[in-house]
């Protein structure tokens, strides 16, 4: 979906115009890919607009800027701010949430170290990610020809701009070839990721999913689709997969902020399962949207509320004499 182009964006500590957060061709991100993103969400819940694990995102921002030696001068708590802070000015319901930590403009070769850290947040509308229809019929996938990351080459833990460039390739191959999407393998042969979204697989009841060390990014979909499942009773093994645990599968689904809890139907033209949602994709994704939209209760505190004017959503009615008030 294209941008309204419209509001404000945070850059620097400043709020500015949408039409006017701009930077110079010169800035070193765009040469080198030397920049850090997060990409979380913001939903209209029942109880008010809320950020889902809004601390996780933030602290992986400032991990993956870690590792690149581009620290930012804001802690986790003045990210945290600077987020609500930017959905607020822009007066959103629901939206998708995208810091950036940057290496900036003063002049360009391959060290870094002498340029500035600049950063922004950004926030826009931003719907189904895989197509109408993928939440509820699942998606058709192919397993890419381009592999993830060889570990010790780009960091897959820091979710950096660079390491989309591989996504990109892993995502264009599946749409020239007619797929939604791909799942990528790592260097090993071994399944890793999306190009997007990290991939669960379940075969008899129980659920595996690759471990960090598959060149995955460590979602934070993945990390409550973990905990949500061992919640209701699954099993959950983090562990190496081979490649043809996709075809033998019950089930296959990706997580990830932008695709949710999306399920896969069928890898390389051959049916998951029965071809359609599988009972376990279909329990996880409602457990998912239950605590996203605020339906149950938030025992671990995922969701940051973002207007406080809306606290009165969250109150409890005292029942009296059988009666709320
Ligand atoms: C490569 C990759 N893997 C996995 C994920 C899922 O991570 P999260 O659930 O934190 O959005 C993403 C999304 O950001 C991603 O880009």
């Amino acid at each position: 979906m294209a941008f309204a182009g419209t509001g404000k964006i945070w850059m620097n500590g400043k709020f500015v115009d949408w039409k006017d957060a701009n930077i110079h061709i010169a800035t070193h991100v765009i040469h080198y890919g030397s920049g850090v993103f997060e990409g979380a969400r913001c939903y209209a819940t029942t109880k008010g607009s809320a950020c889902f694990r809004l601390e996780p995102h933030m602290r992986r921002l400032i991990e993956s800027a870690k590792i690149y030696r581009m620290e930012y001068p804001l802690d986790l708590q003045s990210w945290m701010n600077v987020v609500l802070d930017t959905i607020r000015i822009n007066e959103m319901k629901a939206c998708y949430i995208r810091p950036l930590v940057y290496r900036g403009y003063k002049e360009l070769g391959v060290n870094p170290l002498s340029i500035p850290v600049d950063a922004a947040v950004m926030v826009w509308d931003w719907g189904a990610y895989l197509g109408s229809g993928a939440l509820e019929d699942g998606v058709d996938v192919k397993v890419s020809s381009w592999t993830r990351m060889a570990p010790n080459t780009l960091p897959a833990m820091a979710k950096s701009t660079a390491n989309y460039a591989n996504s990109a390739l892993i995502k264009m191959e599946a749409v020239a070839d007619g797929y939604s999407e791909a799942i990528a393998l790592d260097v090993h042969g071994n399944i890793s990721e999306g190009s997007g979204q990290n991939i669960f697989v379940v075969r008899d009841g129980a659920i595996f999913t690759p471990p960090l060390g598959s060149s995955i990014l460590g979602g934070i979909t993945r990390d409550s689709i973990i905990t949500l499942a061992r919640e209701n009773g699954y099993g959950v093994t983090e562990t190496v997969l081979p490649r043809e645990s996709l075809y033998t599968a019950d089930e296959v689904f990706f997580v990830g902020t932008a695709a949710e809890v999306t399920p896969v139907r069928s890898v390389d033209k051959i049916k998951v399962g029965a071809g359609k949602p599988g009972p376990v994709t279909l329990a996880l994704q409602r457990a998912f949207f239950q605590v996203i939209n605020g339906e149950v209760p938030d025992r671990h505190g995922w969701l940051t509320y973002v207007y406080p004017e809306e606290a009165s959503l969250r109150t409890t009615p005292k029942v009296v004499a059988g009666r709320s008030r």
